[in-house]
């Protein structure tokens, strides 16, 4: 299928999720590297070029084919795709900017211009940028502006060629599908020619020529993606060649190996087991601090346990290859498009796996698909609603719950709150950071005042409110901690509490997922705090935190403070960027 629209990566972690969007509209679009040759796009009705974490002024930054501006075909650049084409045409201007900007905006429409129809004069809309465009290249027209960006959108309506500062395409940008359709079916002309769930035929074909004759093991895991891939290779090869096993890695959350076997028995699996290798995970992880680390271990691990399953199943006589439910996000966040920043390592994109993947031995039906696309996928093959509106569970499990450290400390008082010594991973410009967390007492009545707090205090990624502590915080301590079964057992006891909460409540399917933390601040009786982390999202890549009710919050504290070894629990109350969903 030719594509209409191409997005040229420059590097964004939104990159896919610019191409998720346009499909959601109905229009077909692929991603390319940036620098692709203008003639290889000939044909294309229109191009985005991304976001991304680089300045136009960094030497080897991401960049277009010059000529691609001269083609006629339509252009919308977004954020860092706006600055390239302001710096490539001429006597626009970009400035470098140091400290950026990272959340909510108002924008304000300065001319009316089809890439705003049906959008009114004052929205909200999300800004992740350092740079910014200050003077519009000759020709364009200032079509918007914010507080901080004095060009927040342009456009010359004569070339066809717009730039907007923001990211139309992520969910806190509540206009942005509309300014999306205004480029793609009002400036472009596209037709809409998409629908994931119509493809259920040619993801079957699919299959069985990936497959060509051989059989197909699965590593599955509960969640919708393995469950979705799983039950379209039994439909397209049947059950006597579709096997599955689930890793119990000691990681899971209370119940989970039940729940799995249940679904799979209902799926009608022939060939279904269940692999014990808690104590193995365990010990590898034993003394494993490090975030990158820890899923590195996991993702070893796993290799190694499947290899062994693989090697004692007689899976490797070329009979049968490995099946993933591996779908595009996974594959962007580990800097699987061309140049976003490692973010995270996810562990089904380890070397481990890349060799069989090199080795052309693997089956991923669902890798050029996003959440939602797999949904409707499920929804069309006659899954369960509970099976396809799990929340999503991360493959390293609990272990990226529980916050390991090497060294005692403190927290420390600031005029915002107090600075607790334990980091965690967030994203910041679309690059990885690793920071400590700012915990207020008194918590921010809006999203403007956390968002200006981030802000304000670059050497934090994340803040917690206090919801409750077994005594003043300054008396807490972060103690030396590891990954042990005691741990992790205090944590998947809060995990189950919280998580039955959150269901009874229906708080549950109002949210996208609920991760519960546990982290290494106390006192000697109670080692650990508990902390909160409902967030919102559509598809994991950018997220809002959410605020508990406040009765729910309560009944929550209540019943967590009463596990062993809790000394408090806090509630996360930062978007993604600047923090990521999971702390780790
Ligand atoms: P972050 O923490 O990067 O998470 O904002 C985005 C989404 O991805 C999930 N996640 C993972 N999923 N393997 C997975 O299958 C992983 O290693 C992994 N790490 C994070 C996370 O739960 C969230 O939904």
């Amino acid at each position: 299928m030719t594509p209409q629209i191409t997005v040229l990566d420059a590097g964004g972690q939104y990159c896919h999720l610019i191409a998720r969007k346009v499909r959601e509209l109905g229009v077909y679009a692929e991603v390319a590297a940036s620098e692709t040759q203008a003639s290889s796009l000939a044909g294309r009705k229109g191009i985005i070029i991304s976001g991304g974490p680089s300045s136009v002024y960094d030497p080897g930054s991401p960049t277009i084919d010059p000529a691609l501006l001269q083609t006629g075909i339509p252009i919308l650049g977004i954020c860092y795709g706006q600055q390239l084409m302001a710096h490539l045409l001429q006597s626009g201007s970009v400035q470098k900017g140091d400290k950026g900007e990272y959340g909510f905006a108002q924008l304000d429409l300065t001319a009316s211009d089809s890439l705003f129809r049906g959008v009114s004069g004052r929205q909200q809309v999300w800004m992740s940028h350092r740079d910014l465009v200050v003077q519009a290249p000759d020709g364009f027209e200032v079509l918007a502006t914010t507080a901080t960006c004095p060009v927040a959108a342009m456009g010359s309506t004569a070339r066809r060629l717009y730039g907007v500062q923001f990211h139309p395409e992520v969910a806190h940008t509540p206009c942005g599908k509309t300014i999306l359709a205004n480029f793609l079916f009002g400036v472009c002309g596209c037709t809409q020619d998409w629908d994931p769930a119509g493809q259920l035929r040619s993801l079957e074909e699919h299959i069985r020529q990936t497959a060509a004759g051989r059989n197909v093991f699965f590593f599955v895991s509960g969640g919708v993606d393995s469950t979705v891939a799983y039950t379209l290779c039994l439909r397209a090869l049947g059950p006597d060649r579709v096997h599955g096993t689930y890793v119990d890695t000691g990681m899971m959350r209370e119940g989970e190996t039940e729940f799995v076997r249940t679904q799979f028995a209902a799926l009608g699996a022939r060939a279904f087991f269940v692999e014990d290798a808690r104590e193995r995970f365990l010990s590898a992880l034993a003394g494993v601090i490090d975030p990158e680390q820890k899923r590195h271990v996991i993702g070893e691990k796993f290799v190694e346990v499947q290899q062994r399953i693989l090697e004692s199943e007689q899976y490797l006589d070329g009979q049968w290859i490995l099946g993933q439910g591996t779908i595009y996000p996974d594959t962007i966040e580990s800097g699987g498009s061309a140049k976003a920043d490692l973010i995270k390592t996810h562990h089904n994109r380890v070397a481990g796996i890349q060799r069989l993947i090199d080795a052309g031995r693997i089956l991923e039906p669902l890798s050029s698909f996003y959440k939602d696309e797999v949904r409707a996928i499920g929804r069309e093959l006659g899954l369960a609603a509970e099976l396809l509106d799990r929340h999503p569970f991360p493959g390293p499990g609990l272990a990226i719950r529980c916050l390991c450290t090497g060294q005692e400390a403190s927290p420390e008082q600031v005029d915002e709150g107090w600075i607790l010594p334990v980091r965690s991973v967030g994203v910041q410009g679309d690059s990885r950071t690793y920071r400590p967390v700012l915990a207020v007492e008194t918590i921010p009545a809006s999203e403007d005042q956390v968002a200006d707090l981030t802000n304000r205090r670059p050497d934090v990624n994340r803040i917690v409110g206090v919801a409750h502590t077994c005594g003043p915080l300054a008396g807490l301590k972060v103690t030396l901690a590891q990954l042990t079964a005691d741990r992790l057992e205090r944590l998947r006891h809060a995990d189950a509490i919280v998580r039955r909460l959150s269901l009874e409540s229906g708080f549950d399917r109002t949210i996208w997922q609920f991760p519960v933390v546990l982290v290494p601040l106390g006192i000697p009786q109670r080692p650990d705090s508990v902390v909160l982390r409902p967030v919102d999202s559509v598809d994991g890549m950018t997220a809002q935190a959410v605020r508990l009710p406040a009765d729910l919050l309560e009944q929550m504290v209540r019943e967590l403070m009463q596990v062993e070894g809790v000394a408090g629990v806090f509630y996360d109350l930062t978007n993604k960027p600047p923090a990521t969903i999971e702390w780790e």
